[in-house]
């Protein structure tokens, strides 16, 4: 393992002005976000749509990496590039989800853990050979009643841990993503409490299993309330409480921090970074790595038709040019309106 590859890769990924793509969605997952836009899921449709993504003029000034699900990462543009050569061509470096989904915890109804771990080494020596520098691991928190349970924490950042170091050690930067998600009606205080919760397990799992933390992107949820929760917080409160978070729970050494958008509209996901990038100075790079937030208007806006490409490659570099102006706290409420 070489630790200066490791840092050199995971600063280019929070380079200034610059976040990720995910569109990593599995096969499952894209065939619902497909379904909505009434298009079929062969897989020279789900060809066709990464391709509009990536070839978007000008991506490369605002997108430093894109996440790629395994049916993508072997896939190639209409002229025959693989998907992954023509990223490193535009200077935007290859990434691959490696989890294989969150499965039910037995003996903890309600709860799940995510799995991928057995034969990973090999699946990570693969992987950079088709040119992979990084690599994503999704374990999910779920807030209801009674749950999460520690054992069900305790569990999954182990197994993000154990994801990491597997990575560290064939040259692959991991992305640690603990997602705590939005789903419910709980308040903004309680994800602030199982966030803590949750980021306090897993640092204590990655320095149990000698992460090189400058090595290593953390990808975590902000601090915000259930989307069914009568009290919903402002702008300001988010980002004020989730920077308090992060403060509190992770440690300064970690390369960055991208976070994911986890269902919030793209102009809330964008405000909430941008107000976050005022509040330094902090201690890492707080950058995007979103998949919804940067993908549903271009979605939309595609239908899924071929003549409608460039309208939704429009979509796509709008918002990833608005996220972008957010990295240095220069997106503000209602610019989506005016931008092209
Ligand atoms: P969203 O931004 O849509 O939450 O997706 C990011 C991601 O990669 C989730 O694992």
């Amino acid at each position: 393992m070489s630790r200066s590859d490791l840092e050199r890769v995971a600063t280019a990924m929070v380079a200034k002005d610059k976040g990720l793509l995910a569109a990593d969605e599995s096969n499952t997952t894209i065939a619902k976000r497909l379904d909505k836009i009434g298009s079929p899921s062969t897989e020279e449709q789900r060809r066709s749509y990464r391709e509009l993504l990536f070839t978007t003029p000008g991506i490369a000034q605002w997108i430093s990496g894109v996440i790629l699900y395994d049916e993508t990462i072997r896939q190639k543009t209409r002229d025959g590039v693989p998907f992954p050569d023509y990223l490193v061509k535009l200077g935007i470096i290859p990434g691959i989800k490696v989890d294989t989904g969150a499965k039910p915890l037995a003996g903890f109804h309600g709860e799940t853990i995510t799995e991928g771990l057995d034969g990973l080494r090999e699946r990570l020596i693969e992987y950079y050979k088709l040119g992979a520098r990084f690599a994503k691991w999704r374990a999910v928190i779920d807030i209801g009643e009674g749950i999460p349970s520690h054992a069900a924490i305790e569990a999954n950042a182990h197994a993000l841990a154990r994801y990491a170091a597997l990575c560290q050690e064939q040259d692959i930067v991991p992305i640690v993503e603990p997602e705590v998600l939005m789903d419910g009606g709980h308040t903004l205080e309680r994800c602030d409490a199982v966030t803590s919760g949750v980021l306090t397990e897993v640092f204590a799992q990655l320095d149990r299993q000698r992460i090189h933390l400058e090595g290593m992107i953390l990808k975590p949820n902000m601090v915000i309330a259930g989307k069914k929760c009568p009290t919903q917080p402002s702008a300001e409160q988010v980002a004020a409480a989730t920077v308090r978070c992060l403060k509190r729970h992770v440690p300064a050494a970690v390369a960055g921090i991208m976070f994911l958008s986890g269902g919030q509209t793209p102009a809330q996901a964008a405000l909430h970074l941008s107000l976050m990038n005022r509040l330094g100075p902090l201690p890492w790079q707080l950058s995007f790595s979103y998949g919804r937030a940067l993908q549903e208007a271009a979605l939309a806006a595609w239908g899924g038709k071929s003549a409608n490409v460039a309208a939704g490659q429009k979509e796509f570099q709008k918002w990833s040019r608005l996220n972008s102006l957010a990295r240095s706290g220069g997106f503000q409420a209602g610019m989506e309106q005016q931008a092209a």
